[in-house]
């Protein structure tokens, strides 16, 4: 989820400069010292305030959840280290935004980082409040389960703060509450350096983020063995959509004969390609200006640039002014919004170094896709369901297609579902009645997973009933 500070379009038009009287919710002064004057400030202060409604500002670092536990160390991918129930969620400002009824824990679990190093990560599991049949003893052995699906959550920032498990509300965009509704249980992978600190988040890293999806569905498991389904299903959206459709190509799922296959809404399978796409990169300067909006992750990018390829110096790739404000975003602790707020007032030209930064900036990105990327022609080994939107102003409904032609010629299942209109986020929730029964039709189906059949592709869009009744909000609305 994306929030563009609104003062974006006022800015743009001359209006609302002016620094609001009200006090910055960070030092000016420490500000202006990373370059970031007057009307950066206006952005960076949206920013933080949206950034500060959306996670919890008490760092994770304060909270023993979050470190590592001790039996880390003798443990595997996929153990369960920590179970925790959340309790005070009345405490919450946005407790209304929970359905009733939702019970929650808190898991800290072992998975793979990159260089197949274990790591610890963090999330949550939601449960809904009961099982229809869970009065029933007289039958022991016939109760029922939660069908379990692993959620692959969009990019919320790359400290260890932006993580979904330390939001009041979860981080739900109506991305887990539709499956918690449908009966679904949930687990949900903050991704290893969200929340737990031990490593470094590596952000769009697809098929690094989809060794978190695994292992979480195989500590929720471990957790519940009687009340969870064996088979189990993904959905990501955005970075998480890249994730689950990596999740499809990893060896992990090979031999996975539970494993139902995955849903990508607006996937970042091939971010390269991608910002290309979305009029970013070398040599393209003669289209339209990219969206605002697709210009904030580069903040991101270039996190996941330097978590990738730690031998490379990626800032000097930057111009003085947007390497200075990636400081201060790292020393911000800053999450989505407050990272992408930085650049608010600065056009591409302005963000990289002369003499080339731009071009070397650049083909590490296609490095990152190549070597960590979804949708490139790997051999997949389940279903993949692709939902997307033309109306996603951050990832470019083309760039889905193009990873959908790729999948699909090297005889991967591959599905994809395109619709007019919806905004990145609002794409999630508006197409819930799509792939929430995807999924449950999979897991709860009785026959044996097929994971050599390929059913071939399909290729499906979808007309609106009304776009002028259909609320359709921005990202940059909030
Ligand atoms: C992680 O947080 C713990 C406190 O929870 C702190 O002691 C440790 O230094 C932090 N590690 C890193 C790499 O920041
Ligand atoms: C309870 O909720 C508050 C947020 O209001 C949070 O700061 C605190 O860490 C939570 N405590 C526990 C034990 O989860
Ligand atoms: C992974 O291993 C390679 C080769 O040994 C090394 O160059 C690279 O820095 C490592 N990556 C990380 C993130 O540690
Ligand atoms: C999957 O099964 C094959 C054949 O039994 C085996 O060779 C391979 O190592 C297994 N792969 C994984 C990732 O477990
Ligand atoms: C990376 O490059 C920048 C700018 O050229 C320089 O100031 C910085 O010292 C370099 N960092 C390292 C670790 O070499
Ligand atoms: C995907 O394939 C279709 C059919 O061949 C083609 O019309 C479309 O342009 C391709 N899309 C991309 C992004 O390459």
């Amino acid at each position: 989820m994306l929030f563009v500070p609104l003062v974006l379009l006022t800015a743009l038009t001359g209006g609302a400069l002016a620094q609001s009287t009200t006090t910055l919710p960070f030092n000016p002064t420490v500000a202006s010292a990373y370059a970031c004057q007057s009307s950066c400030q206006s952005f960076l202060a949206d920013g933080v305030r949206a950034d500060d409604a959306t996670f919890s500002p008490s760092p994770v670092r304060n909270e023993a959840f979050y470190q590592t536990s001790k039996k880390f160390h003798k443990s595997r991918p996929g153990d369960l280290l920590k179970l925790e129930p959340i309790r005070n969620l009345s405490s919450y400002s946005f407790t209304n935004e929970i359905p009733a009824g939702t019970t929650l824990y808190a898991i800290q679990y072992v998975s793979l980082g990159l260089n197949d190093t274990k790591v610890p990560a963090t999330g949550f599991i939601a449960l809904p409040f009961a099982l229809a049949d869970s009065a029933s003893d007289s039958c022991p052995g016939s109760k029922s389960r939660f069908p379990l699906v692993s959620l692959s959550h969009g990019t919320s920032g790359f400290n260890p703060n932006c993580a979904p498990s330390h939001s009041p509300n979860f981080y739900d965009y109506f991305s887990w509450t539709p499956l918690l509704l449908s009966g679904f249980a949930v687990v949900a992978t903050d991704y290893a350096g969200l929340g737990s600190n031990y490593t470094r988040h590596p952000y769009i890293a697809a098929q690094i983020n989809s060794n978190d999806v695994y292992f979480a569905a195989r500590a929720a498991q471990a957790a519940f063995p009687d009340i969870l389904t064996e088979r189990w299903g993904a959905v990501g959206h955005s970075q998480g959509g890249g994730s689950v459709y990596a999740l499809t190509e990893n060896e992990l799922v090979k031999n996975d004969t539970n494993f139902i296959g995955s849903v990508a809404i607006a996937p970042v399978g091939r971010i390269h390609d991608q910002l290309r796409l979305s009029g970013i990169g070398p040599s393209l300067n003669s289209g339209p200006p990219p969206a605002q909006a697709a210009l904030g992750y580069l903040t991101l990018h270039t996190w996941a640039l330097e978590t990738a390829f730690p031998a490379v110096n990626v800032t000097s790739f930057l111009s003085d002014t947007f390497a200075r404000r990636y400081a201060l975003a790292q020393k911000l602790n800053l999450c989505l919004s407050g990272a992408s707020s930085l650049t608010g007032d600065l056009t591409m030209k302005e963000l990289f170094a002369p003499n080339g930064g731009e071009e070397k900036w650049f083909s590490q990105l296609k490095k990152l896709q190549d070597a960590y990327g979804a949708g490139l022609g790997r051999k997949a080994f389940s279903p993949l369901l692709i939902v997307q939107s033309e109306g996603d102003m951050a990832v470019p409904w083309k760039s889905a297609e193009l990873a959908y032609n790729t999948s699909c010629a090297v005889g991967n299942e591959v599905h994809m579902t395109l619709l007019p209109l919806l905004d990145h986020s609002a794409t999630v929730g508006a197409t819930s009645g799509v792939w929430v029964p995807w999924l449950k039709e999979r897991i709860l189906q009785s026959d044996t997973v097929s994971k050599s059949g390929s059913k071939g592709c399909s290729f499906e869009r979808i007309r609106a009933i009304d776009q002028s009744a259909a609320y359709a909000p921005l990202d940059s609305q909030g």
